[in-house]
């Protein structure tokens, strides 16, 4: 595919705008709420259960089908094929049967004529359960032998004979909080009834091909009667890559059986409690090091809170022992991962898929290796590096596109690194209550879908005779600025402004058998497929022209001003319009297959990604010492987005994937009671970071180099890598926590999220010895 790449010209991308965001900021992108509803639309709620575990023994639902505007309630005897929601181990139900397995799990469904009805109705279901002993936490979990599947171990050297023989040897650990994703457009889908037994969803789903397959099990239908459409959604981070198949499927049910439109947009609280999180973990470690801080024997264990299914679990934690090295080699290590299964709502994918986890452990371990030591956690982070004869992963692939040496070294000159710990060591000896800290800490994140038949995309393009142009894609857009992307793409195959491209909405009915829009690789994937759908199109122009003029298709260009083809040149338009006119066809399809990947999971060996998306970024914070209270005061990144498709955009992600990433660590508490029940389900009790949490200071640069791989226009992914720059924030808050008891050389124990509460107790910790 290299030979492309002279059609990819160099130099910077346009920043062209979000092809909505004139519709955003008007008000008038239309996401699944906003479409009109036709007058016998039904609405949907759920009713929930009561108990975290529990055997239904009884189901009394006369007063929810009397209640006032109700038309149908349905429970899992009303499914007609597979009462499934699950996106691998197909053990999600969608609505209960017999047993309920977490808290909030959806029982029965009820359809009234308006929401509101729908609700209070929801609310009238009286169910008898015979209620068992709950397992809530990863301790109760791995007491009681309940796994998502077994645990899984990736090893590399020997890390037991390499401990024993370090000279320095230390061990710790920390918990790692769950997070919501708080996507601002909550869970929505709706379904029509079509001829025939057809069926039309539109859904807010990052994953249409798998709703259309999961409606069509659950209804039995052909795959071919069920379409599913997303034009775009109000943000998803990964909450809407499984989670959105519930309510998807719970209006198709409904639509089935009353034959009328059906809705389910799901009310705040409940979308909090009913959809599944990021994973909360403990992680623990064992290190051998030598004076420098080297790592010469590393033992990791990641024990994640899984939920009561599978989900995206398998995955999620594969993906945070492929980050648990991040950007350091580790000659001699051993990671064990165990996916516990809790009766708690399934956690699910969130940006980063478990990649956060991973390096968030590696990151304190460096900390507290350089805490041991006296050295400057930069200094041990530098010195275990990958680097030349050091560049073979845990996982036995080989480095090839390695900068975060270089990368780092240059955000530390640009940062002003040195000066500034010089300055936060300074302030903190003659403040008492308030305390500085600065990390710089490095993010290196594998692009590819791990399950290797994931890569892959297709994609649809028509030349309209009048020289417009269409684009559709298995992409889903979430504002992450995917269409835009790709829009520009297949602009560039024609040398036209990005204006003549329409991007259509996401659609199973014009690009088929699609992959989630996922693990950062929309661009990678769609743009590669949009991209060969346009030139297709080109070399079909390029020949008639070519025959017209008497000339060779290579002396045919594509050029800002038309098209030139021997000594004439002709506006796109009217190419369309005479090579329709010779009968060739100027619609095409494209498809795309990431190459060279493989992975042997039984083994835990291979070559899993494509290649790495790479960054680095200095936070510094002030903690009040008395309230346990912090503020981000200063971040410059520095990141590597390969050529940037669309430097605004690319931006727009780091910024975003930052701050996201800094409320996961500091302010979003996802907490179960004793019973199962979720405490934060509102913005009342759930604290995502706000505008003045953003640091005053927040620079943000590209780095300038390209992707060694020929991605498309040489580019990389950006989508989820920037959310672990948060971690400086962390190792931060750390830092300043440390200043209050230096002469103890050790790390406090702080865990994440580092609310008030948890810095407090940190530092009482910390003092204490
Ligand atoms: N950006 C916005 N604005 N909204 C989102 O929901 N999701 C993130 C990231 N950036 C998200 C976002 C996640 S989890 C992923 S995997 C990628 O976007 C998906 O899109 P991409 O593959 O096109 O980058
Ligand atoms: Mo992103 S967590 O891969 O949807």
């Amino acid at each position: 595919m290299a030979e492309r790449d002279p059609l990819w010209p160099a130099g910077t991308r346009p920043s062209n705008p979000h092809d909505s965001a004139h519709l955003h900021v008007a008000g008038l992108a239309r996401y699944v709420d906003d479409e009109a509803e036709p007058a016998d639309m039904l609405h949907l709620a759920f009713g929930l259960s009561s108990e975290a575990r529990a055997k239904i023994v009884a189901m009394d639902l006369d007063a929810v089908r009397a209640a006032p505007g109700v038309v149908a309630v349905f429970t899992a005897a009303d499914i007609p094929g597979a009462n499934d929601v699950g996106p691998i181990a197909h053990d999600d139900r969608l609505l209960a049967d017999r047993e309920v397995i977490s808290h909030g799990q959806p029982v029965f469904l009820v359809a009234a004529t308006s929401r509101m009805a729908a609700r209070k109705a929801a609310r009238l279901g009286a169910i008898t359960y015979e209620p068992l002993e709950p397992r809530l936490t990863v301790t109760q979990a791995r007491v009681a032998g309940e796994r998502i599947e077994a645990d899984q171990h990736m090893a590399a050297g020997d890390a037991q004979a390499a401990l024993a023989a370090a000279p320095h040897r230390l061990s710790g650990g920390l918990a790692i909080g769950a997070q919501d994703h708080f996507y601002l457009e909550g869970q929505v889908a709706h379904a029509r009834p079509g001829e025939d037994g057809q069926i039309h969803v539109v859904s807010s789903t990052q994953h249409p091909s798998e709703i259309q397959h999961i409606v069509a099990h659950m209804l039995e239908k052909p795959s071919a009667d069920v379409t599913v459409e997303v034009r775009r959604m109000g943000g998803a981070f990964g909450g809407k890559e499984s989670q959105a198949a519930l309510f998807a499927a719970a209006a198709a049910l409904a639509a089935h059986h009353t034959g009328r439109p059906a809705k389910f947009r799901c009310d705040r609280d409940d979308d909090m409690i009913v959809t599944g999180k990021r994973h909360d973990f403990e992680v623990s470690y064992e290190a051998g090091y030598d004076d420098a801080g080297r790592i010469l024997a590393l033992k990791l264990n990641y024990a994640a809170r899984c939920g009561a299914t599978m989900d995206l679990s398998p995955g999620i934690n594969d993906r945070t022992m492929f980050h648990a090295d991040n950007c350091y080699f580790l000659p001699n290590v051993e990671i064990v991962s165990e996916r516990l299964k809790t009766n708690t709502v399934s956690a699910t994918a969130f940006r980063g898929f478990g990649g956060p986890q991973g390096m968030l452990g590696i990151e304190r371990v460096c900390d507290h290796i350089a805490a041991r030591l006296g050295l400057d956690p930069l200094t041990v982070r530098q010195a275990n590096l990958y680097g030349p004869g050091r560049d073979v992963t845990p996982y036995g692939m080989q480095l090839e596109d390695n900068i975060a040496p270089q990368l780092i070294t240059r955000l530390k000159e640009t940062s002003d690194y040195t000066a500034r710990r010089e300055a936060v060591a300074a302030f903190n000896a003659n403040s008492p209550v308030l305390k500085r800290g600065i990390a710089l800490t490095p993010v290196k994140f594998g692009i590819s879908f791990t399950t290797t038949h994931l890569n892959q995309a297709g994609a649809l393009v028509h030349l309209y005779t009048d020289g417009s142009i269409q684009v559709n894609h298995g992409g889903t857009e979430m504002g992450q600025g995917l269409y835009i992307k790709v829009a520009q793409i297949v602009a560039d195959v024609f040398a036209v402004p990005v204006s003549s491209v329409r991007i259509t909405a996401t659609r199973t009915d014009k690009v088929p058998n699609t992959s989630a829009t996922a693990a950062s690789s929309g661009a990678d994937l769609n743009g590669m497929a949009a991209h060969y759908a346009a030139l297709a199109i080109r070399d079909r122009l390029c020949a008639f022209l070519a025959g017209a003029h008497g000339c060779a298709p290579e002396e045919v260009s594509f050029t800002a001003e038309g098209i030139r083809a021997g000594s004439e040149l002709i506006p796109l338009a009217d190419a369309a319009r005479r090579a329709h006119i010779g009968r060739i066809s100027l619609s095409s399809t494209g498809f795309y297959a990431t190459p060279d990947i493989a992975y042997d999971r039984a083994a835990h060996k291979g070559r899993p990604f494509y290649y790495f998306a790479y960054g680095a970024a200095v936070s510094e914070v002030v903690v009040d010492c008395l309230t346990g209270e912090h503020k981000v005061l200063a971040v410059d990144i520095l990141h590597d987005v390969g050529r940037s498709l669309n430097p605004a955009i690319d931006r727009g992600q780091i910024e975003g994937g930052f701050i996201q990433g800094q409320g996961w660590l500091t302010t979003e508490v996802v907490e179960w009671d004793g019973k199962g029940r979720l405490l934060n389900h509102s913005p009342a009790t759930y604290k995502i970071p706000t505008a003045s949490d953003r640091a005053k200071h927040f620079r943000i640069e590209l780095w300038d180099g390209e992707n060694a791989k020929p991605t498309v226009h040489r580019s990389k992914a950006v989508g989820e890598p920037p959310l672990m720059l948060a971690n400086s924030v962390f190792c931060a808050i750390s830092a300043a926590i440390a200043a209050t008891n230096p002469a103890r050389r050790d790390l406090p124990p702080l865990h994440a999220p580092a609310t008030p509460e948890a810095v407090l107790k940190a530092i009482a910790a910390h003092k204490a010895t």
